[in-house]
């Protein structure tokens, strides 16, 4: 089977999971969050090398203080728990977004993680929290100017590779995208990175998406004719 380098997961549906259940949206993010504990775990033990999870949009902070603060909450357990499960697999954590108006607890913990992990070489783990692609691209474009007017590069240099080093982070392209809970939509997720990944879209909410939807996920990955904007006559005849 061919595994991908880098696969991306739009996490969606924990809110109407919950709803379909009775329980609170706070309850759907919770399961999500235990989904997510296991789901990684077997993505990398399944030779991913690179993981990008949508955990929290710029938009996303338009929902309730309840909501958004219970999420913070979250992620200050969950990234905590997951500096010690995957620091011990060589996985190097990384985070994706913009700072402003993330709490300070929040930042501590992603500098204090970022630190600690950044030597590890067995993969990495790329949580894009407080994301938009849009804010990811012009703000790579305000780094390159201020490094343009300060003679540090040359404009004329300037290419895809180049650019890519300004993102938040210098990632391979996205192979895989895995949107979960059934929207046809990017969502303003990693526009630049996803240029030629294939695009996996499931109904299943994201606290159902368990390893066995990965696994099918992967199925239809290895269907897929990849052909980089190139041709491929001789898979194409089969
Ligand atoms: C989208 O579902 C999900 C989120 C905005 C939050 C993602 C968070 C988690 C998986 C929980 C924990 C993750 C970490 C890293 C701690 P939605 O609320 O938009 O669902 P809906 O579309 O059904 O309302």
């Amino acid at each position: 089977m061919n595994i991908p380098t880098h696969v991306g997961i739009i996490v969606d549906g924990n809110g109407r999971w919950a709803t379909k259940r009775g329980k609170s949206r706070s309850e759907g993010h919770l399961a999500g969050s235990k989904n997510l504990d296991s789901l990684c775990q077997y993505i990398f033990d399944r030779g991913i090398k690179v993981l990008s999870l949508y955990v929290f949009s710029t938009e996303n902070f338009k929902r309730s203080d309840e909501e958004v603060n219970y999420l913070m909450d979250l992620f200050v357990k969950k990234f905590k728990k997951d500096f010690k499960t995957f620091s011990k697999k060589g996985i190097k954590i990384v985070f994706s977004g913009r700072r402003e108006p993330l709490r300070q607890e929040i930042l501590d913990i992603i500098d204090d993680i970022t630190l600690k992990t950044k030597d590890n070489q067995n993969g990495i783990l790329n949580f894009c929290l407080n994301y938009g692609s849009h804010a990811e691209i012009i703000d790579a474009c305000k780094k390159i100017v201020i490094d343009s007017d300060n003679g540090k590069i040359n404009v004329n240099k300037l290419d895809e590779d180049l650019f890519k080093k300004y993102l938040y982070n210098d990632l391979p392209n996205l192979d895989l995208l895995i949107r979960t809970g059934g929207e046809l939509r990017l969502s303003n997720f990693m526009l630049w990175q996803a240029a030629y990944a294939e695009f996996y879209f499931t109904k299943t909410l994201f606290p159902d998406f368990n390893d066995k939807e990965f696994e099918i996920a992967l199925e239809a990955y290895n269907k897929r004719d990849r052909r980089f904007g190139g041709i491929n006559y001789e898979k194409k005849d089969n």
